[in-house]
């Protein structure tokens, strides 16, 4: 007996960059697994539709007119136990910070107690700002590692999960042995594979080169290569960062190629912020198809800089893009969909201005573009393109039901279309403008109680 689900309405996603599809009428069925098997367009009577094909539906869900289904939210990179310190200590740069603020944090993740509290609430409000995918960093600690797993297991996100390594330019109460690092990272793999989740994956972590030996980071390429896993760490973020970076690595031409001198750069690894890259680098990042995590909000809050991200699209470089938190103020991709916006616009204004000293012409991203990182760039970062980002048959429903209801934060008029309620959600909607939040086919969050 099959048992599968109608939803009907407006859906809205991306086929690419360039193409936004607002689907008026549209029928979208997914089976028992959550995974999507029809999706037709402009049908005007469902019970009609239904009559006349045998999809045995047991479910039927309308969307009212002002609400909308749209892809889950992607977040390429977010570190979980910054989230305590989220909204505090945006005075300093980088490296500051991290000594500061974010090493004395992380380092109370020692107790699993503490862990399993903290994690719950940012795993919690992640969902319910709608991101159905994380890339997560935890920290160096197995045990709360493997606490967060379980957590983010039970309250049902997709989820990249990397322990974080860290075996040089640490504090002493925040740092490892190299083989003991190792050695906690290949019991880590095993612990997240050992749970055979679809949604679950574990993630090489590397914090960045500062905190990472050459012994180390060669151990970890290892283990990328016989596990098959991805690797996510952080790349030209800050110019401080970047000079003692190379400073500690003189045998390599740049700070991207320290990464791929110690195999780390291959198809599956992506890097967060990439602010300040030579040619050579951006060059390097499209020659080994390694994807960039955009982080707007954090570089502007901790002040690394404006990243040009339209230079990487032109290179057909996979982009998506990361909260950072707690660089990052905001849990919410809707947040980093604005920053990015504010970062692009930036952009465009210092081209103009003279200020960079190339092209006065630039295209500063557009809200589709926004949109298109958020969901299915986000996507092909993690190589998910085949499971999420788009309803196309055959990907799992990580969706949104936005519902823009009166008494809401976004006002819709008479006369606004499907494709202006859209763009007035990617601005002024938040947590309220979601009615069901959905991770292959399980409702994990939302405003309503139940569905
Ligand atoms: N570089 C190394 N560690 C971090 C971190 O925790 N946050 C950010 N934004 N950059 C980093
Ligand atoms: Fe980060």
């Amino acid at each position: 007996m099959t048992s599968n689900t109608v939803f009907y309405g407006t859906l809205i996603h991306s086929l690419s960059l360039a193409e936004l599809e607002v689907i008026n009428n549209g029928v979208l069925i997914i089976n028992d697994k959550g995974i999507i098997i029809h999706l037709e367009r402009n049908v005007p009577d469902l019970n009609a539709f239904l009559l006349k094909h045998d999809f045995g539906i047991t479910k039927i869900h309308r969307l009212n007119p002002h609400q909308f289904l749209a892809p889950g939210f992607v977040d390429t990179h977010a570190h979980a136990p910054q989230y305590v310190f989220s909204g505090l200590g945006m005075d300093l740069p980088l490296l500051d910070w991290l000594n500061t603020y974010t090493f004395p944090a992380e380092s109370s993740f020692k107790s699993v107690e503490y862990a399993e509290k903290a994690y719950t609430k940012v795993v919690s409000r992640f969902l319910r700002n709608g991101t159905t995918t994380c890339s997560w960093f935890a920290t160096i600690h197995l045990n709360a590692c493997q606490s967060l797993t379980d957590i983010i297991e039970r309250l049902g996100q997709r989820a990249f999960i990397g322990k974080v390594n860290m075996d040089q330019n640490s504090p002493d109460y925040y740092v490892e042995t190299t083989e003991g690092s190792l050695r906690d990272t290949r019991l880590f793999i095993d612990y997240v594979n050992s749970k055979k989740s679809s949604l679950l994956t574990p993630v090489i972590t590397p914090r960045f080169a500062i905190s990472c030996t050459s012994e180390l980071m060669l151990g970890l390429g290892k283990l990328a290569k016989e596990y098959d896993v991805p690797v996510q760490s952080h790349l030209c973020e800050n110019h401080d960062e970047i000079e003692f970076t190379c400073s500690l690595f003189p045998d390599s031409a740049n700070y991207t190629a320290i990464y791929d001198d110690h195999n780390l750069l291959t198809d599956k690894s992506y890097m967060a912020h990439c602010v300040h890259m030579k040619d050579d680098e951006v060059d390097m990042l499209a020659a080994k198809s390694v994807g960039v995590s955009h982080c707007a909000n954090s570089n502007f809050s901790i002040h690394s800089g404006v990243c040009d991200v339209r230079r990487f699209l032109k290179k057909g470089i996979k982009v998506g893009l990361g909260t950072d938190v707690a660089g990052g103020f905001s849990p919410s991709v809707l947040d980093s969909i604005r920053s990015s916006f504010m970062a692009s616009k930036t952009m465009k204004i210092m081209h103009r201005d003279g200020m960079t000293g190339g092209s006065k012409e630039y295209e500063p991203l557009v809200p589709s573009e926004l949109f298109y990182l958020a969901t299915l760039g986000g996507a092909k970062v993690l190589g998910l393109e085949d499971t999420i980002g788009n309803f196309a048959v055959g990907k799992s429903l990580d969706a949104l039901w936005v519902d823009l209801a009166e008494g809401g934060p976004v006002d819709i008029f008479e006369n606004d279309t499907n494709t202006q309620m859209f763009e007035k959600f990617l601005f002024l909607g938040n947590d309220q403008s979601l009615l069901h939040v959905f991770v292959q086919g399980r409702r994990v969050a939302g405003t309503a109680t139940s569905i």
